[in-house]
C-alpha cells in the first residue's frame, strides 16, 4: 500500500484543502505514514498570501532531500497557491521536484504520482475548472469525532485588491449548488458535528446562478436560512471570509432572525484611513463599513466583531495608521488579524513603492495588537460572572 505525508502552510483554505488532499488519496488506496521516512508520497501544500512563501518551501523540500537521494522512487509534490502560480517554472528552479499541482487538479493527483513511478518526467497540472467547477465533497470523519467541521461554499475571487495574490492563485469566483451545500452539511452533523463554517474567499458574494446577473443580493442570507432550516441538529454556523461590501440589509436580517449564527462576526477591514482603502481598491470608506457594523450590531445586540489589518502598505503615513487605530476604537474590535504589508507578485500594489521602513511597520504592528489586547481584556473581564455558551 502507497503512503503519503501532507504537510500544510497557511490559511483554513488549505487545512480544508489539505483534508480533501488526502480523501483523494485515501480514495485511492493510500494510508497515511508515519513519518517522512515511511513515505511514498511527499506533499507540501504551500500558501503564498504573504512573506517568503517560495523560500519557506525550499527549506521544508530542502529538509527531506536526503530521503530522495536514498529512495528514488519517493514523490515530491506541491500542492497550493505557490503551485499555481509558479507552475512549470517552479519544477525548473527545484529540481528535486516530481509534481506541480493546483488547487482545482487535485483528483489527478493519484494519476501523476504513478505517471512519476512509471519513470514519467516532473509534470506540472496548474488548470483553473472555469468551466465545470468541481467542489471536492467533505466527509465525515468518524475516527476523528471532530465537532466542527469547515464546508467550502464557493471558490476563487473577482475583488482585485491590490495587495492580494488570491485573484490569480484561486481564480475568478465559482459557486457550489446550493443542494450540495445543504447536504454536506447534513451529512457533517449525521456524523457528530455540532459546528460548521462555511468558507470562500468573499463567502457572502456567494449566489447560485453561473451570472453576475442571477446575482441577487438576498442569495447568501437564503443560503444561511435553508441551512438552518434544513439541518436542525446543527448547533453553530459560522462564514468565513466575509467581504464588508456583501453585508447587506438581508444578510443583517438573516443574523437577527437565525439563533444558529452566532453573536460574533470576523470581518477583514483592512485599513481605518479611506485614502488606504482607496489605493487597496477595497470599494467602501470607512463611513460605510462603520454603518454596516452599527446596523449588524442593532440588529444584534452583544455581538463582537474581529477583523483583518494590513499595516504599511504603500504611502501609509502616521495620520492613515492613527484612523486605523481610531476605527479599531470606534468598532471595538475585540481581537484581529494583523499583517505587515508584504509585496506579492502579480499584483497590482507591486508599482507603488514598498515605503513603510520595516522599523515603521513592526512598531505599528505593535501598536495595533497592544490597541486589540486591551480591548480583548475589557471585554472578557466584563463577561466574568456571566455564563455564556
Ligand atoms: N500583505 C500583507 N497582508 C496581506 N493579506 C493579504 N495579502 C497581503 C499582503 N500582500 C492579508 C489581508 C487578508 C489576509 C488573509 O491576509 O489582511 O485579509
Ligand atoms: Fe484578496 Fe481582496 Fe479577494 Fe480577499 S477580497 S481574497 S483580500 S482580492
Amino acid at each position: 500500500m502507497r503512503r503519503y505525508l501532507v504537510q500544510t502552510f497557511g490559511c483554513q483554505m488549505n487545512v480544508h484543502d489539505s483534508r480533501r488532499i488526502e480523501e483523494v488519496l485515501r480514495g485511492a488506496g493510500y494510508a497515511p505514514a508515519e513519518g517522512p521516512s515511511t513515505a511514498d508520497l511527499l506533499l507540501f501544500n504551500t500558501c503564498s498570501v504573504r512573506e517568503k512563501a517560495e523560500q519557506k518551501l525550499r527549506s521544508a523540500v530542502g529538509t527531506y532531500k536526503h530521503l530522495k537521494a536514498q529512495r528514488p522512487e519517493l514523490v515530491v509534490a506541491v500542492a497550493g497557491c505557490v503551485a499555481q502560480q509558479e507552475g512549470e517554472r517552479l519544477l525548473k528552479r527545484m529540481p528535486y521536484l516530481d509534481v506541480v499541482i493546483g488547487p482545482d487538479n487535485i483528483p489527478e493527483l493519484p494519476e501523476l504520482v504513478e505517471h512519476i513511478r512509471a519513470g514519467g518526467p516532473p509534470v506540472a497540472r496548474t488548470v483553473f475548472d472555469e468551466g465545470s467547477p468541481r467542489f471536492l465533497v467533505a466527509r465525515p470523519r468518524t475516527d476523528a469525532r471532530e465537532v466542527t467541521s469547515f464546508v467550502t461554499v464557493m471558490k476563487g475571487c473577482d475583488e482585485r485588491c491590490t495587495y492580494c495574490i488570491v485573484p490569480y492563485t484561486r481564480g475568478s469566483e465559482r459557486y457550489r449548488a446550493a443542494d450540495e451545500i445543504v447536504s454536506e452539511v447534513s451529512g457533517l452533523v449525521e456524523g457528530g458535528v455540532r459546528e460548521v463554517t462555511l468558507l470562500g474567499q468573499t463567502v457572502n458574494s456567494w449566489h447560485p446562478g453561473e451570472k453576475e446577473s442571477h446575482r441577487t443580493p438576498s442569495s447568501f442570507a437564503r443560503l444561511l436560512r435553508r441551512v438552518a432550516q434544513e439541518v436542525p441538529g446543527l448547533r453553530r454556523l459560522r462564514y468565513t471570509s466575509p467581504h464588508p461590501r456583501h453585508l447587506n440589509d438581508a444578510l443583517i436580517a438573516a443574523h437577527a432572525d437565525l439563533p444558529v449564527l452566532p453573536r460574533h462576526l470576523h470581518l477583514p477591514v483592512q485599513s481605518g484611513s479611506d485614502r488606504l482603502l482607496k489605493r487597496m481598491l477595497r470599494r467602501y470608506t470607512v463611513a460605510e463599513y462603520v454603518e454596516r457594523v452599527t446596523a449588524l450590531q442593532a440588529a444584534v445586540p452583544g455581538l463582537t466583531l474581529s477583523t483583518d489589518m494590513i499595516v504599511g502598505f504603500p504611502g501609509e503615513t502616521d495620520a492613515d495608521f492613527e484612523a486605523t487605530l481610531e476605527l479599531v476604537r470606534q468598532v471595538g474590535f475585540v481581537s484581529l488579524f494583523g499583517f505587515k504589508y508584504s509585496p506579492r507578485p502579480y499584483t497590482p500594489a507591486l508599482k507603488l513603492a514598498d515605503d513603510v521602513p520595516e522599523e515603521v511597520k513592526d512598531a505599528r504592528l505593535q501598536a495595533l495588537f497592544a490597541l486589540v489586547e486591551s480591548q480583548q481584556s475589557a471585554h472578557l473581564q466584563a463577561l466574568v460572572g456571566t455564563r455564556q455558551q
